[in-house]
């Protein structure tokens, strides 16, 4: 099935061996034992954080592992080769700059040194990423400015939006603080999409809407708990970046069975299914696909519905958007056919049974 996915980290999508091979060539120590550096409590570096937090302070071990240039073109291209493997089209990556510290006085470095990466990758064949450049939700108004300035004034290449993440739940309401950073984003045509409804309420995808002009919500799950954001999230036309076995993990949702996709579905809001962290989390894409439509008994069409609104969602170029498409327009019309074969099948059966 032709997709996007839109909500992924890359530090979150660096396999375990590529950690510890990065980490013995910067001869860093660990934070734990080698074979559980993905589990919770290895991630508690600080007693008594949320899990979230202490997960992010993890992120920023795994950045220090990356101060060359050669290092972090070579996680891009490999990231790359990931998604086309999981049969990913095109990828909005996020990647927030505050988690590699060695970088943070050369923010055009950094950029340029991904970009390099994956315009090798895509030059190999393989499919098109772009970066969402990420607000951590902890930073001050003047380092969000910083990062949305850069990106809006000098255009790195493949930045195609400025994003938050973070954790809400431990810096609050915070969203004024950035509006300033997201009106730079907005006025210089990039996208925009924001962490929110995940470690906030509904009143955090709210003020992502209306301080900071959001275009796409990272989880928005909890949207799920106001009936008129969920209406108007449907009118509007905004898309959740949904991430099951995240929300899952960092107990947002209790299970998969009861999970707020389906109802947001049912109630018109455009959602799109991604895996967030995959590494850590032990998921792929296609594995959040196939769980969901295994609990929530998707057939065919709605996957391909699905897949039409990750394209859709995503900030890719006009011209991998029409490809998409029209791969999936081929694929609708050959899923309609197999079920007409089905049935017709069906109706010659019961004709000739007695
Ligand atoms: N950064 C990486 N994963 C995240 C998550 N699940 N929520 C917020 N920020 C993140
Ligand atoms: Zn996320």
């Amino acid at each position: 099935m032709p997709k996007a996915e839109v909500h992924v980290h890359l530090e979150g999508a660096i396999e375990l061996a590529d950690l510890l091979e990065a980490a013995a060539d910067a001869d860093a120590a660990l934070p734990g034992p080698a074979a559980t550096l993905f589990d919770p409590s290895t991630h508690r570096l600080r007693p008594g954080g949320s899990e979230l937090s202490t997960y992010l302070e993890f992120l920023d071990w795994v950045g220090s592992l990356y101060g060359s240039r050669q290092r972090l073109a070579r996680l891009a291209y490999r990231f790359a080769a990931r998604q086309s493997a999981s049969g990913v089209r095109y990828t909005d990556v996020i990647v927030n700059p505050s988690h590699w510290g060695a970088w943070r006085h050369d923010l055009p470095g950094f950029f340029d040194a991904l970009a390099s990466g994956l315009d090798e990758a895509e030059a190999d064949g393989l499919a098109p990423v772009g970066l969402c450049a990420s607000i951590e939700r902890g930073q001050t108004a003047a380092e969000a400015a910083e990062l949305a300035s850069i990106i809006a004034e000098r255009r790195p290449r493949r930045v195609v939006a400025l994003s938050i993440d973070g954790d809400e739940g431990r810096h609050g309401r915070t969203a004024a603080r950035f509006a300033d950073a997201f009106d730079i984003a907005r006025r210089a045509g990039l996208g925009r999409t924001v962490h929110a409804g995940e470690s906030s309420g509904p009143e955090g995808v709210w003020d992502a809407l209306t301080l900071l002009h959001a275009d796409r919500i990272d989880h928005g799950v909890r949207a799920v708990e106001d009936d008129r954001l969920v209406a108007h999230l449907a009118e509007a036309g905004v898309s959740l970046g949904i991430c099951p076995s995240s929300n899952l993990a960092l107990g947002v949702v209790d299970r998969l069975g009861v999970h707020p996709v389906q109802r947001l579905m049912e109630s018109g809001v455009v959602v799109t299914i991604n895996s967030d962290d995959p590494a850590p989390l032990a998921t792929s894409i296609e594995a959040e696909w196939a769980m969901c439509a295994a609990a929530f008994g998707w057939d065919g069409s709605t996957l391909v519905d699905l897949a039409r609104a990750s394209v859709r969602a995503s900030y890719a170029s006009a011209e991998v958007r029409a490809v998409l498409e029209s791969e999936l327009d081929a694929q609708a019309a050959h899923a309609e056919h197999a079920e007409l074969d089905r049935l017709g099948a069906t109706a010659r059966l019961l004709e000739a049974t007695p």
